[in-house]
């Protein structure tokens, strides 16, 4: 069954959403705290090992009672369940959403046209798990007899961001081989690769959904040219390896059958990590430790399944979420993750996020009334305070953060964690706080600062505070945790698109531009120049002049 089409501003939860933003004051914060006994308490949930504290945000109970009610009028309920037991709620692609299935327990059964997908996904991990053992202990080596050192993974989007994020995200706990990426069609991000690397103990393990995207199958061909110019033919069979729902064009390719992992249609390529396309991460940390990544975004599969929303972690933040963009209108949203291991994790959840709820037509096809997805962005801490936090503290927009932090650090460091940590908190802190003209003026004379500087100065050192923030506390970054932190992102994602009305799990705007490329790319290579628009048509010119 697709998912039902409701405008969810026609509700009487959004009417009464409407009225409450309009009638309540909720931008004030700090009154909140001052007003309501337990706030921090009341906004917390505790699940797991994670702590998510939500009560830094310009909301009271009764807005949050409101936005659960919104949940419940939509029946979120019944859309969960279709999209656990893998009905058809990706209708513009006739296709089920099942990226949850590939880490669902072998005794459960996920019925996908009739036939139960759990055996031949537990097939295909018993494919990676040898595959992996093989390469890590030197039992498969390349043409010269060498054990393999490095590992290459070819792909874009879906196919790069989240094997890549993981792969940065648990270096802590990776082996001997060392992973390299390569995604840009730009031929200086292959060539530096390439630079590094030896091709009697380089893995290069090619991964696109369709196999048909043109940046990866460039790369794959530049990167087959240059091992061939070192190895030959039926070295290929050795040294490559493919992750695709297409098999027969992998085999065009010339990689041995045992090499080829097959994914499935009803995976994602956003979603995707948790299948063969997690590979890489595979190979970098050990089969075990995917195995537990897995673990971890099941664990919170059944947390957003059995939850009661108000409990629920993935419902509850995104009904935050549309409570800032549509009410507050609220234009992007930040996550901060406090680990240098999550540099990549933003980047991830932009496509993630954006790519899934970036549309302004609803299921019916008609162009929403209302705002749909945030522009995701965010670096790490504290590296961004130093770049961009001044604009969060003192700027004129509106930015709802997620701060994201861990009770231990990997290393062991303590005094650089608890450094690290005071800032983590010190900055939702101040972001809430703020600090008022009169602190302002009291610091100055605390120093003994003249009265006229005082009075010039001041105004610029107010920080209005009440800036919204979520703080996701875990004790450790680890596979598990790892994989259930990007799960409730997942899940976010499902829920916001559903109530925005919208197909989450198409991608139809990234087509034109693919489309316009193939043209140019013929203007080009034939030194002709047809029907651009005037702009387009002088820049080739002067590009090819
Ligand atoms: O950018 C569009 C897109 O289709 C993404 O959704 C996908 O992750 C990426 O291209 C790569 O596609 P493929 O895995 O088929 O090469």
């Amino acid at each position: 069954m697709p998912l039902q089409h409701k405008d969810p501003t026609k509700t009487t939860a959004w009417a009464a959403l409407t009225d409450h933003f309009n009638n309540t004051q909720t931008r004030d914060i700090k009154a909140a705290f001052a007003s309501e006994e337990n706030r921090a308490a009341n906004f917390t949930i505790k699940w797991q090992d994670f702590y998510v504290d939500y009560s830094k945000n310009a909301l009271h109970k009764e807005t949050r009672k409101l936005l659960l009610d919104l949940a419940e009028e939509l029946d979120l309920k019944t859309a969960i369940a279709q999209y656990f037991k893998g009905d058809l709620i990706n209708q513009t692609e006739s296709r089920a959403v099942l990226h949850t299935a590939l880490r669902a327990g072998v005794e459960e059964q996920v019925l996908v046209d009739g036939q139960d997908v759990i055996p031949e996904i537990t097939a295909v991990k018993a494919q990676m798990r040898d595959f992996v053992s093989a390469v890590e202990n030197g039992e498969k080596r390349g043409y010269t007899g060498k054990a393999f050192t490095d590992v290459v993974n070819i792909g874009i989007g879906g196919s790069d961001l989240g094997p890549a994020m993981v792969v940065e995200a648990l270096k802590h706990y990776k082996n001997h081989l060392n992973l390299h990426f390569v995604s840009n069609v730009d031929g200086d991000h292959v060539n530096e690769v390439i630079k590094k690397l030896d091709p009697e103990t380089t893995l290069f393990v090619v991964v696109s959904k369709t196999f048909t995207t043109q940046e990866t199958l460039s790369n794959a061909t530049t990167i087959k040219k240059w091992f061939l110019s070192h190895a030959r033919e039926q070295d290929i069979a050795l040294h490559f390896a493919a992750v695709s729902t297409n098999t027969a064009k992998i085999a065009e390719f010339g990689i041995d059958p045992s090499h080829v992992f097959p994914m499935w249609d009803w995976v994602g390529g956003r979603f995707s990590l948790w299948s063969a396309v997690g590979l890489s991460i595979a190979l970098a940390v050990g089969y075990e430790h995917f195995e537990q990544l897995l673990r971890g975004a099941h664990d919170m599969d059944t947390h957003f399944k059995t939850a009661s929303f108000e409990e629920n972690i993935p419902v509850v933040l995104s009904l935050i979420s549309i409570w800032y963009a549509n009410f507050h209108k609220a234009e992007t949203q930040a996550i901060i993750p406090y680990t240098q291991y999550l540099s990549r994790f933003s980047a991830y959840l932009q496509q993630g996020i954006m790519e899934s709820n970036g549309k302004c037509f609803d299921r019916a096809g008609n162009r929403v009334s209302y705002e749909t997805e945030s522009i995701i962005w965010g670096e790490p801490g504290t590296n961004s305070q130093h770049a961009f936090f001044q604009l969060m503290h003192q700027g004129t927009k509106l930015i709802p953060a997620d701060f994201i932090g861990f009770k231990e650090s990997l290393h062991g460091d303590i005094e650089h964690h608890h450094k690290l940590m005071a800032n983590f908190f010190a900055q939702t802190e101040a972001l809430l706080k703020g600090k008022d003209r009169a602190e302002v003026q009291a610091e100055f004379e605390a120093k003994g600062i003249a009265l006229d500087n005082v009075t010039q100065i001041a105004p610029f050192k107010v920080f209005e505070g009440n800036k919204p923030t979520n703080t996701i506390l875990i004790n450790k970054l680890t596979p598990k945790s790892l994989g259930s932190l990007i799960a409730l992102y997942e899940h976010k994602i499902f829920v916001q698109g559903f109530i925005w009305n919208i197909y989450s799990y198409d991608q139809w705007g990234v087509e034109l531009g693919k489309q316009l490329a193939t043209n140019i790319l013929s203007d080009i290579e034939g030194q002709t120049n047809k029907d651009h628009d005037p702009s387009t048509a002088a820049l080739l010119k002067q590009f090819m002049g």
